[in-house]
C-alpha cells in the first residue's frame, strides 16, 4: 500500500492525489482521501485507482478544500478490496482518521475487546480496529494524540507505517513506522510537511526528507521541528535531514507509452551506472567498498546464501551460477519466504547475500534479521537508496539503476546481475580461482555490455511482430541451460505478471521429465540456445520440441546457421562471455512479454493483483 499526507499552507489536494498516483505501484485496488477544511474532515474513497477516486471528487468540488490532507492507495490484506474497507479510516467518534500500511496481526482480539466496550465496526479491517485503539486509548489515558498513538502501538502485533490526524489539534500529524517505511518532507522553515510512503510524491516541493527506521514515531507540527521517538521505550531520537537525489523527470515515463517499456529502453544506462566507478577495465580493478571492506568474511565464508523473492531470486540464481563459476564458493538460492520459517542452519561463516529492488520486501526483510541473528554477515543488493533492506545490512552495493515504476521489474534485474558479476568477478581474483588473463578478458567484456544492450533494443520490431504472432496463446514454455536457466524463470514471470498467460521456466535438460506432454502445435516454446551454453544439448531439445510440433522461438548468438534450419523464429544476441549471456539473453524476452500485453490491452505499468514492493509477508 500507499501513503501520502500534507499539512501546511497549500491546497493538501492535488498533493495528495498526485502523490497517490505516483505510489500506484504500491498497490492499487482501491484508493482514498481525507481533506479537512479547518471545520470538517471530507472524506472520498472508492474501489479502483486512483483516476476512479478523482472521478468522485471531481463531482463535488468542494470535497478537495483544505490544507490538510491524508490519501492512500491500497493492496488489499484484510477484507475484499472496496469502498469500505478502502482507506482512510475514521475512528468512533469520527475525530480521528488515520491511512495504514501494512497488517495488524492481533487485531482480532483487540477488536473483541473494543467491542465489549461498545465501539461498533464498518469495515472488515485491521485499520479501523487500530484507530479505535488510539481513540480508546486517548479516552481513558486523557492524553495527546502522539502519546495515545505510542501507547496503542505497543499493544499490537504486526507491521504498519500509518499517519493520523485529530481534528481537534489540527495543526499535527503523528506518524509511525514498523516494517514499512516512511518518509517526512521538511518544508522551508517547517511551514509544511509532507508524509509519503517513499520521497517520489513530494520530490517537487522539497529536498528534505526524514526517513522513520523501525518502531519510530514522528509528531509532525506546523512551524516546529520534527520530533521523533522510539516507540517502545521512548527515546527521543535525533531526527536527521537527508537531502534527496531523486529528480522529478525521472519517475515520470519521458516519452514511451509506458514505464516498462521506458525502463527496458533504460537499460544500457542502468548497467553502466551500474559499474561506473567500480569497474575500471583498463587498469583491470574492480573496487566496491562494501565488498572491499569486508573482503576476509567473502574469502572465508564457507558459503554464501542469497535470499530474495521475485525477479531478485532469479537475479540469485544467475548469481549461484556466477559465484560457483568463478570463486568457487558454494551457494545456496533460498526464498526468503522459505528460508525464513524454515528453521535454516546459518553460521557465523555464511555470507548472506539479500537482494531487493525496492529495498522493503518483508519476507526478505525478516530473512536478514533472521540470518544477523545466527551470527551471519549479511550483504544487501537494493536499488532504493535508504530503503529499510539498504540500512538493516552490514554492508553492500546499490545497483544504481534509478526508480523503477513499472510493477514488473526490468532494469533492476539486469542491474542486479551486473553487481552479482562484479561481486564474482572480484572475489575470484582474489582467490585466484580466476586467473588474470581471463579475468582481464571478462572485464572488457562486461564494458561491451552496454553497447549491445542497445543494439538489442533495435531489434524491438521484430520482437514485436513475434509477439503478435503468439499473443493469443494460452500456455508458453520457456527452456534454458546453466546462466541462461535463471533467465527462462524470468521470461515465463514475465509473460505471466503483465499478460496473465500461463507460463512455465524450465531447465531444457527437464522438458524431458514432464512439460514435454504439454507440447503440441499450440504451444510456443522460447529456447535460449546461445552457442557457448551446452550448444549441442539444446539443439537436441530443440529438435525434440520439434518432433511434438511445438513452436519453437530461438534466441541464438548472431551468426548461428543450426537452431536456424529448426526453429520457427530466430532472435540473435550479439556474442559475449557465456557468464554475461543472461545479461542479453533477457532483453528480448522483456520486450516479448511487454508486447504481448500491449496488444491484449493489459495494463501494463500496474498488472492485477500485484504490487511492486510487498510490504506484508
Ligand atoms: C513483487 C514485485 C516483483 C519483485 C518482488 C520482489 O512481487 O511485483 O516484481 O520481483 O516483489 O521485490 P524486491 O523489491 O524485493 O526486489
Amino acid at each position: 500500500c500507499g501513503i501520502t499526507g500534507y499539512i501546511g499552507f497549500r491546497d493538501a489536494y492535488p498533493i495528495v492525489i498526485n502523490g497517490l498516483k505516483r505510489l500506484e505501484y504500491r498497490g492499487y485496488d482501491s484508493s482514498g482521501v481525507m481533506l479537512y477544511d479547518g471545520e470538517e474532515m471530507r472524506m472520498s474513497k472508492t474501489k479502483g485507482k486512483v483516476s476512479d477516486l478523482e472521478l468522485i471528487t471531481n463531482k463535488e468540488e468542494e470535497r478537495k478544500l483544505g490544507k490538510i490532507g491524508i490519501g492512500h492507495t491500497r493492496w488489499a490484506t484484510h477484507g475484499v478490496p472496496n469502498d469500505v474497507n478502502s482507506h482512510p479510516h475514521f475512528s468512533q467518534s469520527g475525530d480521528l482518521v488515520i491511512v495504514h500500511n501494512g497488517i495488524i496481526e492481533n487485531y482480532d482480539t483487540i477488536k473483541q475487546e473494543l467491542i465489549n466496550r461498545g465501539y461498533k465496526f464498518h469495515s472488515d479491517t485491521d485499520t479501523e480496529v487500530l484507530i479505535n485503539l488510539i481513540e480508546e486509548v486517548k479516552k481513558n489515558e486523557k492524553c495527546k494524540l502522539g502519546k495515545a498513538v505510542q501507547i496503542a502501538l505497543t499493544n499490537v502485533i504486526g507491521a504498519y507505517a500509518i499517519a493520523v490526524f485529530d481534528k481537534t489539534k489540527p495543526n499535527e500529524i503523528v506518524v509511525a513506522r514498523l516494517g514499512s517505511p516512511i518518509a517526512i518532507g521538511v518544508g522551508k522553515d517547517n511551514k509544511e510537511f509532507f508524509v509519503a510512503s517513499d520521497a517520489s510524491p513530494f520530490i517537487e516541493y522539497t529536498k528534505e526528507a526524514i526517513y522513520l527506521e523501525d518502531g519510530e514515531l514522528a509528531i509532525i507540527k506546523i512551524g516546529k521541528e520534527v520530533r521523533v521517538r522510539q516507540i517502545k521505550n521512548d527515546k527521543i531520537v535525533d531526527a536527521t535531514i537527508q537531502e534527496l537525489q531523486m529528480s522529478l523527470e525521472q519517475i515520470e515515463k519521458g516519452g514511451y507509452d509506458h514505464f516498462m517499456l521506458k525502463e527496458i529502453y533504460e537499460q544500457p544506462k542502468a548497467i553502466t551506472d551500474t559499474y561506473r566507478g567500480r569497474m575500471l577495465a583498463d587498469e583491470g580493478i574492480i573496487r566496491m567498498s562494501g565488498v572491499d571492506d569486508n573482503l576476509q568474511k567473502f574469502l572465508n565464508a564457507d558459503r554464501i546464501i542469497i535470499i530474495a523473492c521475485g525477479t531478485s531470486w532469479h537475479a540469485g540464481l544467475v548469481g549461484e551460477y556466477l559465484f560457483e563459476d568463478m570463486a568457487r564458493i558454494p551457494v545456496e538460492v533460498e526464498y526468503a519466504s522459505e528460508f525464513r520459517y524454515r528453521n535454516p542452519i546459518i553460521t557465523s561463516k555464511d555470507v548472506v547475500i539479500a537482494i531487493s529492488q525496492s529495498g522493503e520486501t518483508a519476507d526478505t526483510l525478516a530473512a536478514i534479521k533472521l540470518a544477523k541473528s545466527k551470527g551471519a554477515f549479511v550483504f544487501g543488493v537494493c536499488n532504493v537508496v535508504g530503503s529499510s533492506i539498504a540500512r538493516e545490512t552490514h554492508a553492500g552495493a546499490y545497483t544504481h539503476a534509478g526508480p523503477e515504476i513499472g510493477v514488473a521489474s526490468t532494469k533492476a534485474f539486469t542491474t542486479q546481475i551486473t553487481v552479482l558479476s562484479l561481486i564474482a568477478l572480484k572475489l575470484g581474483e582474489e582467490k585466484g580461482t580466476l586467473s588474470k588473463n581471463v579475468f582481464h578478458t571478462y572485464l572488457q567484456r562486461m564494458q561491451l555490455i552496454p553497447g549491445k544492450v542497445e543494439e538489442l533494443l533495435k531489434i524491438d520490431k521484430k520482437v514485436q511482430e513475434i509477439a503478435r504472432v503468439y499473443k493469443d496463446a494460452t500456455n508458453c514454455l520457456y527452456l534454458g541451460r546453466g546462466f541462461n536457466f535463471p533467465v527462462a524463470l524470468e521470461g515465463a514471470l514475465k509473460l505471466k505478471e503483465i499478460s496473465y498467460i500461463h507460463a512455465e521456466g524450465y531447465p531444457a535438460a527437464e522438458m524431458k521429465h514432464g512439460p514435454i506432454a504439454l507440447i503440441d502445435e499450440n504451444m510456443p516454446i522460447f529456447v535460449i540456445a546461445t552457442n557457448k551454453g551446452h550448444y549441442e544439448k539444446v539443439v537436441s531439445n530443440i529438435q525434440e520440441i520439434k518432433a511434438r510440433s511445438g513452436k519453437i522461438i530461438a534466441i541464438v548468438t548472431e551468426g548461428d546457421t543450426e537452431v536456424k534450419k529448426i526453429a520457427d523464429h530466430v532472435i540473435e544476441i550479439p556474442e559475449t562471455e557465456e557468464a554475461l549471456t543472461p545479461l542479453l539473453t533477457t532483453i528480448p524476452l522483456q520486450l516479448l512479454s511487454y508486447h504481448i500485453a500491449v496488444f491484449l490491452e493489459k495494463d501494463v505499468d500496474q498488472p492485477r493483483n500485484l504490487a511492486k514492493a510487498v510490504t506484508v509477508e
